[in-house]
């Protein structure tokens, strides 16, 4: 359903007072000519509201002629950002930016981030980020989870689909995201609501079945034909059969002739009740980048590629997220989620 200007504002105002926003800090709107200019308006009276000094970085839209299609993340890495310092300088220079533009998985992020500066991406229609306002609630329910997910040396994912994948932990950090960027140098997405790490490199191993039904991201397909199967060793996809999804998974991951693109990225599970499985069936391909399949209740999502925003060395642009539903995970052997439902930490489950 639509959003009114003045109903997204007073949302932005609720984000953005989360955010720590309020008359000692200063925002920067990041935006292109492709950015939604009722996000970029209610994030500039937002913020205006809470008396903070306000004012907008444009920037010319990036292409390569490697990406295909209009989803922000499809090509990712290079951004408008990329060798831009005077850019970089002025974002680096507010307390939050309040991202329209999509700079995720760049260096240029990283640095930002590790200057101090917070970063809140906000690049949903208006109804998705209506729809899933964050709450103090989803932030106290991702952190019980990562809590735990921090003390675990190994994540293991099986389904009746036939999902058997296990990776070691430790190497790479835990990366919670429930809305809003409330503490200096955090990167946030609204709307979002899961927590992720990295398998130590090499570590990842087994085979991992994306069920019918299942969605392939940024394709924003579900999977309809077949089963498609992953089969991983040494922290690297090295098949991927199955019928028409698996064939088109592997020719659009061979058109970035990169092997970087193969490596197993980012795992973890969802926690945000007010995301659906089924809402992708409802927007057209240009609405959004599918926040919903990224986030739903209970799902295992996992993805292929880039680590740069950890520090690791993978710069690549070929980003795939694959959420699978109906699948049990287990930290150390213990389930957190049993057959995409949320079982575990218990301050993690919906009150
Ligand atoms: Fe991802």
């Amino acid at each position: 359903m639509p959003v009114s200007q003045s109903e997204l504002t007073q949302h932005f105002e609720h984000v953005l007072t989360l955010s720590k926003v309020d008359d000692t800090q200063s925002v920067a709107i990041l935006k292109s000519h492709y950015s939604n200019a009722m996000i970029v308006t209610a994030a500039m009276e937002a913020s205006q509201r809470l008396g903070a000094k306000a004012y907008i970085v444009e920037l010319a839209s990036f292409n390569h002629r490697t990406a295909v299609g209009n989803d922000l993340t499809a090509y990712v890495g290079h951004t408008a950002l990329t060798d831009h310092p005077a850019a970089q300088q002025a974002l680096m220079a507010a307390d939050l930016v309040v991202d329209t533009m999509m700079l995720l998985h760049s260096p240029e992020q990283e640095a930002i981030l590790k200057s101090g500066t917070r970063i809140l991406l906000a690049v949903e229609p208006p109804e998705m980020l209506a729809r899933m306002l964050p709450t103090v609630q989803d932030k106290q329910r991702v952190e019980a989870a990562a809590d735990v997910f921090r003390q675990a040396s190994t994540f293991k994912v099986t389904s009746c689909a036939g999902t058997d994948f296990t990776a070691s932990l430790g190497q790479y950090p835990v990366v919670s995201e429930y809305g809003f960027a409330d503490a200096p140098g955090r990167w946030d997405h609204w709307p979002s609501g899961f927590l992720f790490s990295w398998p130590n490199e090499g570590s990842a191993e087994g085979t991992v079945v994306v069920d019918v039904g299942d969605i392939l991201l940024p394709f924003k397909t579900y999977v309809r034909d077949k089963p498609i199967t992953l089969e991983i060793s040494e922290g690297f996809i090295r098949k991927i059969h199955g019928g028409f999804d698996a064939e088109y998974l592997r020719e659009y991951m061979a058109h970035f002739k990169d092997p970087d693109v193969y490596a197993f990225s980012h795992i973890g599970w969802g926690l945000q009740p007010r995301a659906q499985w089924s809402a992708m069936g409802l927007h057209d391909k240009n609405d959004a980048i599918g926040m919903d399949a990224r986030a739903f209740e209970g799902n295992f999502l996992f993805s292929t590629g880039p680590n740069t925003e950890v520090g690791g060395p993978r710069n690549t642009p070929c980003h795939m997220d694959i959420p699978l539903r109906h699948c049990s995970v287990f930290l150390d052997d213990s389930a957190v989620v049993e057959e995409g439902r949320v079982v575990a930490p218990q301050g993690s489950l919906l009150t």
